[in-house]
């Protein structure tokens, strides 16, 4: 029972561009969601690109989203609440932006705002003006991605903001800062739980885990099958992406995982020849 939202002006999509998005993947990840499902959870949240496609066409969704990145998850309740002080706030950055770009984007880089919109426009300042457009910290959690080349970045997506903060108000959306594995107290029966994590690496140079503080580890990932487990018996739908590795592989080895190979372009290489097509598993117990 699909509906379209047809109230708003254009489509909400994600404000922030994060390493790993969905976006590209939405057709094949469409395909592969369930005709019906309780509350849609979503623990490893980013740029959120399958939630909005979600919520844009399954009207009266709720939803549980969540992320460890507590600048993001205040992204997304900022623009929730105050969507006309962060559309200002983007503005004055952009006008500066154009003045001086280079001393203007590190000057930002090296500020620590304390409200919520200057944090959450400082966020999608720099995600828009840095290079290759990721959000990437060190071990201190410090972003530390150099200032991108763009000649005309859009630093002030005002209708895309304007969308997404009428999808999250009109909609049972919750949104919390917490580990994946707290997800299990929300969840009932017939849920679908979408997890999308930060992938194990396929070799020792594919390495992007500093989305946090704290890398993603391989015991994470034994923590991630072992909750997989659990939900399962709870009786809720589970689907996972991760790379397509022998690790990933033999931890969803019981009878109840499907697993499919499915074709990507990778969009996170410095190198941009060495974007090319591989694969990933999807992998599903429904
Ligand atoms: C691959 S990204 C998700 C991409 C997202 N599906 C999209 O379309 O943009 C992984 C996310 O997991 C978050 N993360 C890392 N470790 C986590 C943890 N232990 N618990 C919850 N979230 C975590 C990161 O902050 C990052 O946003």
């Amino acid at each position: 029972m699909r509906q379209q939202f047809n109230h708003l002006l254009i489509t909400p999509k994600p404000f922030v561009k994060w390493a790993g998005g969905k976006r590209q993947l939405i057709p094949i990840l469409s395909e592969n969601l369930p005709q019906t499902m309780g509350t849609y959870f979503e623990p490893f949240l980013g740029g959120g690109a399958l939630l909005f496609h979600i919520l844009s066409e399954r009207n009266g969704q709720t939803c549980g989203i969540s992320d460890l990145n507590s600048d993001l998850v205040l992204s997304y309740i900022t623009i929730r609440d105050k969507p006309a002080e962060l559309i200002n706030s983007l503005k004055n950055h952009a006008k500066n932006y154009q003045k001086d770009s280079k001393s203007y984007f590190y000057s930002i880089r090296e500020s620590n705002p304390r409200s919520a919109v200057e944090k959450t426009s400082r966020l999608l300042f720099l995600n828009r003006t840095c290079f290759n457009g990721l959000y990437r910290v060190n071990s201190k959690g410090k972003f530390n991605v150099p200032l991108g080349r763009y000649t005309n970045p859009n630093i002030v997506n005002e209708e895309n903001i304007r969308s997404v903060s009428q999808i999250l108000q009109s909609r049972k959306v919750s949104i919390k800062c917490r580990d994946f594995e707290s997800v299990l107290g929300d969840t009932k029966k017939d849920d679908l739980v979408y997890f999308d994590p930060p992938y194990q690496p396929v070799s020792n140079t594919a390495n992007f885990t500093s989305y946090t503080h704290k890398s993603f580890t391989y015991g994470d990932l034994k923590r991630l099958a072992k909750l997989c487990l659990k939900l399962d018996s709870k009786g809720c739908k589970v689907m996972l992406s991760n790379s397509n590795s022998q690790e990933v592989a033999d931890m969803f080895a019981e009878k109840q995982w499907r697993l499919k190979k499915i074709k990507v372009n990778r969009s996170i290489n410095s190198n941009s020849k060495k974007r090319t097509g591989h694969h990933e598993l999807l992998i599903k117990n429904y």
